[in-house]
């Protein structure tokens, strides 16, 4: 089950233009999205009203996407506009539309209730290629749910042992993250003093000793991850996080569900360098992309397990306080929806239907 009535990125921008539509997956259903000659963006779903052909295949056109099969043409907001061969078009020959909207980079689509769908509510990634932070990114196709990679992201004492060569930190497995939840996820703040800087803040930051290190992280619900991270040389004044020539990154992790087996995994990786070497960034990039491939790797094997034994439950751990968290708090959303979509089935008494 998915939370519907939620932002979640459908694509980036740069993946959908105006020559081809882009056919996804996206929470169990099929979307085509495309943009119009004038860049207006849309996300309808991706099957003709007529006979079911996915309009994915089909072609873009001057205010619209044009069916493959029969020819039917279909504007932006999903409302058939010619059918050829017949002049009169039935209202109700139009396809699902679906909220979407441009923003940082990327593409944000609701999926549930459109009279819900508040702009407002779409997480803050601005500093995606923004002046001063030069950003690395990517994509990875998951085969498991998006819970175990929430669980992942959301439990960092596994850094120490699935990424030696990237973002290990002795001090993980003994920090513990301050957790405080607030209306739309949890917020966690962490700080190692006195630590060797992992192989990747090292590099970046280009430190020679040791380093006090921080994450300022906020869990958005239902899949977003937003995680301010840093080191600064070991013992200075004040804060890291505020002192001069300390390394930040502004990382977000966007997990959108494919189906309940599979997960779109946006991410963005900006920096801010204390020497402002912006050509770091690729090292960065490729740093973070061998990261997430060892997450990938343990990930996708402990769904097969999963998958295999599915009455065997996990057991927790003092680390697991703020997965559970997150955990909780998606079942309570996802329960709260299905009580709001549930049919009302109407009282019947001593034959009178009410
Ligand atoms: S299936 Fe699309 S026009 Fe016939
Ligand atoms: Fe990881």
């Amino acid at each position: 089950m998915f939370i519907r009535n939620a932002w979640y990125v459908a694509a980036t921008a740069s993946e959908v233009g105006a020559e081809r539509p882009l056919g996804r997956t996206l929470l169990g259903e099929k979307v085509v999205l495309f943009r119009t000659p004038q860049g207006q963006v849309s996300a309808l779903e991706d099957r003709c009203c007529h006979r079911l052909a996915p309009l994915s295949l089909g072609d873009i056109e001057e205010g619209g996407l044009r069916c493959r099969y029969h020819g039917m043409k279909f504007d932006a907001s999903g409302k058939c506009v010619e059918i050829p061969g017949q002049s009169e078009i039935p209202a109700a020959m139009c396809v699902r539309n679906f909220p979407l909207v441009e923003r940082h980079g990327f593409l944000w689509i609701w999926m549930g209730d459109a009279s819900l769908a508040d702009e407002d509510l779409i997480v803050d990634c601005h500093w995606n290629n923004a002046p001063g932070w030069p950003t690395a990114s990517g994509y990875i196709h998951y085969k498991a749910n998006y819970q175990l990679i929430a669980d992942n992201l959301l439990d960092f004492s596994h850094l120490t042992f699935v990424h030696k060569t990237t973002l290990a930190n002795a001090g993980f497995p003994n920090s513990r993250a301050e957790v405080e939840p607030f209306d739309r996820g949890i917020k966690l703040t962490r700080q190692i003093l006195d630590c060797d800087p992992s192989p990747l803040h090292k590099m970046a930051g280009g430190f020679t000793g040791r380093v006090d290190f921080w994450n300022r992280q906020i869990w958005w619900l239902p899949s977003v991850f937003e995680n301010w991270a840093g080191s600064a040389v070991a013992g200075g004044e004040g804060p890291p996080h505020e002192r001069p020539g300390a390394l930040h990154f502004r990382h977000f992790s966007l997990l959108t569900p494919e189906t309940e087996k599979s997960t779109h995994y946006f991410w963005i990786h900006p920096c801010d360098f204390p020497h402002g070497d912006a050509s770091l960034i690729d090292a960065v990039g490729q740093g973070i992309q061998t990261a997430f491939a060892e997450d990938r790797w343990i990930i996708e094997e402990q769904q097969q397990v999963m998958d295999q034994f599915p009455d065997v439950k996990p057991k927790g751990l003092v680390s697991d306080v703020a997965l559970n968290r997150v955990r909780n708090m998606i079942q309570q959303l996802v329960n709260k929806e299905a009580v709001a979509t549930r049919p009302v089935i109407p009282v019947v008494k001593q034959g009178v239907t009410s």
